[in-house]
């Protein structure tokens, strides 16, 4: 059997309704494991699941706020109770607020820094409670954080969220350590993708332009895949197998890593 392969694994995918979460929500399914996804986005979950579950996988939606403790509890508890288990967590929902530095807002820095920050923090604390020796889930298993190619290079109109997934990054070192020192049987990595042109993608390179940052949004996209030694975007497979990767067996003496999964752009 492939050390790939996660027939008997039980996935939470944190905003997997749509986008790179939901391709990261079908890679593992595909690969054999059952999955929740959680998000705040219930229509569009609820159709993922549907999507993933018509495949024969088994799979299914929980409402989670991933900025709320108790959104956090209910969700874990949930996906246990749904699935069976828990071994693998994906702490991939983010928001993206491009925005020069001379004309920061306080409250969309508060925003980015809530979802993208104290959203996976909790994420770690309750994947780690839940699946330590004597949680609910109780075997170890993987987290994958999903930091960004803005925490390796700089980028115009995106400091905020740089410094975002700079702080995953740092996160997910601490947390790899404190895991091994402390016995908790659970790897912890994070994933450094690359531009892709999700609705978030998307929505980057219009707002580059309308900050006059590039004059169109073909030469902003070019001037990214200029910066890329592969010579294209980022396509959703790209970051989801990466994500089935570092949830394997395949991965298994693999903890604290950042793997940019972004062409060679950040290197
Ligand atoms: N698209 C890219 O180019 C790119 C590049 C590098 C990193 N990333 C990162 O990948 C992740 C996914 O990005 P995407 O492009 O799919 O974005 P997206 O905007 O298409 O999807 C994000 C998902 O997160 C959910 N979400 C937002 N706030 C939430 C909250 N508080 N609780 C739960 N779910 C919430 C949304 O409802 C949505 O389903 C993000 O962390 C993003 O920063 C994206």
């Amino acid at each position: 059997m492939s050390v790939y392969d996660l027939t008997g694994r039980k996935a939470l995918v944190t905003g997997g309704a749509r986008g790179l979460g939901a391709g990261m929500a079908e890679a593992l399914a595909r690969a054999g494991a059952a999955v929740v996804i959680g998000d705040i986005r219930e229509d569009l979950g609820e159709a993922t699941a549907d999507a993933i579950k018509k495949t024969g996988a088994d799979a299914a939606f929980l409402p989670l706020d991933v900025t709320d403790e108790a959104s956090w509890e209910r969700a874990i508890e949930g996906t246990i109770a749904e699935l069976g288990g828990l071994d693998i967590v994906v702490n991939n929902a983010g928001v993206e607020i491009t925005q020069l530095v001379a004309d920061l807002e306080a409250d969309d820095i508060r925003k980015m820094l809530d979802v993208n920050i104290v959203g996976t923090a909790l994420g770690l604390k309750h994947a780690f409670r839940a699946m330590r020796p004597g949680g609910p889930a109780g075997r170890g298993g993987a987290v994958v954080n999903i930091s960004s190619v803005a925490a390796t290079i700089a980028f115009p109109g995106i400091a905020v969220y740089s410094a975002t997934k700079s702080a995953i990054d740092r996160l997910t070192r601490v947390a790899a350590m404190e895991s091994g020192k402390l016995g908790y049987g659970v790897r912890v990595n994070c994933i450094y993708p690359g531009l892709c042109p999700t609705e978030m993608g998307n929505q980057l390179a219009q707002d580059v332009v309308e900050l006059g940052l590039f004059p169109s949004v073909p030469e902003a996209i070019g001037a990214v895949i200029g910066l890329t030694p592969a010579g294209r975007l980022a396509e959703v497979e790209d970051i989801a197998d990466a994500v089935v990767f570092l949830a394997s067996d395949g991965a298994r003496f693999v903890t604290g890593a950042g793997l940019p999964v972004d062409g060679g752009m950040g290197m």
